[in-house]
């Protein structure tokens, strides 16, 4: 837990060969009381300024704030400065990044967004992609886990009992589009592509590699914490 409560820890079991913070929080822990000052809103906003501007909507503008104030104070927690000197950036459908004001490289974030809850991730080395949904979000009908699933992963569903598919695609679905973000082509990439396999059934928390034919090796984790399902991927160049 912390600062100031305004972050969970998740992942304490996860091994994902990387130096990272992994976080959830609720959108409106990180809402000021009121519309900050334009340069405020634009030293947390970043280049999503334009954006937060363009959108009608008071829940899309207080969860585009709310991620980017939690991103850079969990990136500033990470390299142990002060939230003022992270700037973020992120194009649209484009993984977004961190820098440091005085540091030459980025460093690799993640989020992802259900309901008022909010997930990041930051890592020290490679890539990271991060990914929740509600555990008992209703997804599973044969159509939908015939696009989304590879072929081995659709004969591992066809052996559960039907009761227990929607939790099992839940997880999986997590789990691909965390190894998608962490290898920064979200669904642009047809996710029936990565076998990434079921969650083992007896455990909360599974963590293992993803084989990739592209000369990445990724690692993936995968567990539950009130009531969200939640994983994360962790991707490195592999020197073979
Ligand atoms: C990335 C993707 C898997 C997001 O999943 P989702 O369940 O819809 O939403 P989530 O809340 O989990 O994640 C959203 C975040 O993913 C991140 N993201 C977007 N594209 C990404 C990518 N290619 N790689 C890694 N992360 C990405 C962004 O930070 C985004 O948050 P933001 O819009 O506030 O910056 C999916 O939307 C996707 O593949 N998008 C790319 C394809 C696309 O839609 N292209 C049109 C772009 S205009």
């Amino acid at each position: 837990m912390s600062r100031a409560a305004g972050w969970t820890e998740v992942g304490a079991q996860w091994d994902l060969d990387a130096d990272g913070r992994f976080r959830l929080a609720t959108i409106t822990d990180w809402l000021p009381a009121t519309t900050p000052p334009e340069t405020q809103l634009r030293a947390v906003l970043g280049n999503a300024f334009d954006r937060w501007t363009a959108m009608t909507s008071a829940f899309a503008r207080g969860r585009l704030f709310a991620s980017r104030a939690l991103l850079r104070a969990v990136v500033a927690d990470h390299l142990g400065c002060d939230d003022s000197e992270i700037g973020i950036h992120t194009e649209p459908g484009r993984p977004p990044h961190a820098r440091r004001h005085t540091a030459p490289a980025p460093v690799a974030i993640s989020l992802s967004h259900t309901g008022d809850t909010l997930a990041v991730a930051v890592v020290n080395s490679g890539t990271v992609g991060i990914d929740i949904e509600a555990s008992d979000r209703p997804i599973y009908t044969p159509t939908f886990a015939a696009a989304v699933a590879h072929p081995r992963e659709l004969a591992q569903l066809a052996h559960l009992e039907p009761g227990e598919r929607n939790t099992a695609l839940v997880a999986l679905w997590t789990m691909k589009e965390s190894v998608l973000k962490a290898r920064g082509t979200g669904l642009t990439v047809d996710p029936r592509r990565i076998c990434v396999g079921l969650p083992t059934r007896d455990t909360a928390s599974t963590t293992r590699y993803v084989a990739a034919p592209d000369g990445h090796r990724t690692r993936v984790a995968t567990t539950t914490q009130h009531g969200l399902r939640i994983s994360a991927a962790h991707n490195w160049r592999h020197h073979a």
